[in-house]
């Protein structure tokens, strides 16, 4: 196999280095482009073919359905792991020994608070206001209380600003949560796992004691390490690019949440739900959707279908829809959408569209079931999303940052007006 390709162009012809990563993917290096040819660059919107970074966190195999963190495969993590463990492996690159996790564990809930005077940042918004957009907003306010400009080659400091953020994140979430409902801001429980504090901070009433049920909390774990990293997604590549400038941790993560809000990205959940809900309340006609989003005159997309990367099973998927028949089983839950989301899959997945174009269910068609189940409300799906891939954002910025990666910037293809000048509007 060659490791040279070559562009000819004009009367020039120039070659550039071929690079092959661990798992055999091969990249053509570009970096000399625009010097060896005289300024010419490559065009690629949304970015299909082009490798931003050299990561060594997550692979993904799209045509093959496979997805490995560190190496490790996402069905053993699922099925072994914990989401504290997962991100600590995610961040640092290795699994811990039993002494630094229960560090990393301790540390995080030591940091499990917020600053007071962050409680009147949330009285501001109006109770209508979208939790992510409450999160994205309350993470970027932290850099109001905590250092920005620490010494990134300081690890002491690196550590303490990983755990911090580990620790409030979630809170932020369940505050945002919360504030819909109008019920008090609670605080964090260091008696309980992280899971465990994060259900009990977003629905203890103030009257009655919560008691945590672990089948839920287990099951958010779950799910928070299905969710935990997918290398250079869109919320991913944001938080890179807004690091690169050197702006704060907290300021690129809240970039990261904005991302992740739309319907294409993570916020399918929340539509995904939305769509059962609706299909239900029309009868149950599943084929009228499988239509609505084959007419191409017809906005309408089936949420939870299709991927960037996957062209096979998305292997989260696979993993949660067995997840959701036995969460809701030992729940004792039956959810009608459950018995629709499934009918639907089988429809889209038997019809030439979808075949033709290799669109399976994503990460985001059955995870909203188990949040339904989980009592979790249709618009906190994308806030347990964000939290969930909390860990991969600081995972891509630390990395980002040690490799000294130079600041995101684009070039374009300028196809607007050539030089013309200006006319005074009376003579327009
Ligand atoms: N329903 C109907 N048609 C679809 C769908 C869908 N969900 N997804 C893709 N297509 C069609 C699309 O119209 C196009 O058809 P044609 O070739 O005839 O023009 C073809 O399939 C290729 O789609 P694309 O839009 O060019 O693919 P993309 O890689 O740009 O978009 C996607 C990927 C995920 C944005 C898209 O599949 C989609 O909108 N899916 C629904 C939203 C969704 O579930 N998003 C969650 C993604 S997974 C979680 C995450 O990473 O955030």
């Amino acid at each position: 196999m060659s490791d040279k390709a070559y562009l000819k162009i004009d009367d020039l012809e120039v070659s550039f280095p071929v690079e092959t990563g661990t798992e055999g993917d091969r990249a053509i290096d570009i970096k000399t482009l625009r010097s060896s040819t005289g300024g010419i660059v490559t065009i690629d919107p949304g970015y299909k073919n082009t490798a931003s970074t050299r990561s060594k966190i997550t692979y993904l195999n799209g045509e093959a359905g496979i997805l490995r963190y560190r190496g490790y495969p996402i069905e053993e993590l699922a099925d072994q792991s914990s989401f504290l463990e997962v991100a600590y492996l995610l961040i640092f690159g290795e699994l811990p020994d039993k002494a630094t996790f229960e560090k990393f564990v301790a540390d995080i809930k030591d940091k499990s608070f917020v600053n007071e005077e962050m409680k009147n940042i949330i009285d501001g918004f109006p109770r209508s206001a979208h939790p992510m957009g409450i999160l994205s907003s309350m993470t970027s306010a932290l850099t109001a209380f905590y250092p920005v400009n620490f010494d990134f080659n300081d690890k002491e400091e690196l550590y303490k600003i990983i755990v911090r953020l580990l620790g409030k994140f979630p809170i932020l979430g369940a505050w945002a949560m919360r504030k819909r409902n109008g019920w008090p801001l609670t605080y964090a429980d260091s008696s309980l796992s992280y899971t465990g504090n994060l259900l009990k901070m977003m629905f203890e009433k103030p009257m009655e004691p919560y008691k945590v049920n672990e089948i839920s909390a287990k099951a958010l774990d779950k799910l928070l390490i299905l969710h935990a990293d997918h290398e250079q997604n869109c919320s991913t590549s944001t938080v890179r690019l807004i690091g690169s400038s050197h702006a704060g941790i907290f300021a690129a993560i809240s970039g990261g949440v904005s991302a992740l809000w739309g319907p294409l990205h993570g916020g399918a959940n929340q539509a995904v739900l939305e769509m059962l809900e609706q299909i239900r309340q029309d009868g149950g006609d599943v084929q009228k959707y499988i239509n609505k989003a084959k007419d191409k005159s017809d906005p309408f997309r089936l949420m939870g279908f299709g991927h960037r990367v996957y062209k096979n099973f998305d292997p989260r998927a696979r993993i949660i829809k067995k997840y959701a028949d036995e969460v809701l089983a030992d729940l004792g839950v039956e959810d009608p959408l459950l018995d629709i989301a499934k009918e639907l899959e089988q429809a889209a997945l038997n019809d030439e569209y979808f075949k033709a174009r290799k669109l399976y269910p994503n990460v985001d068609f059955y995870s909203g079931i188990i949040y339904r189940a989980l009592g979790i409300p249709v618009e906190m799906f994308t806030v347990m999303f964000a939290i969930g891939r909390l860990p991969g954002w600081i995972a891509q910025w630390k990395e980002m940052r040690e490799n000294n990666e130079p600041i995101g910037r684009p070039r374009q293809l300028y196809i607007g007006p050539r030089e013309r000048h200006y006319v005074p509007i009376d003579k327009r």
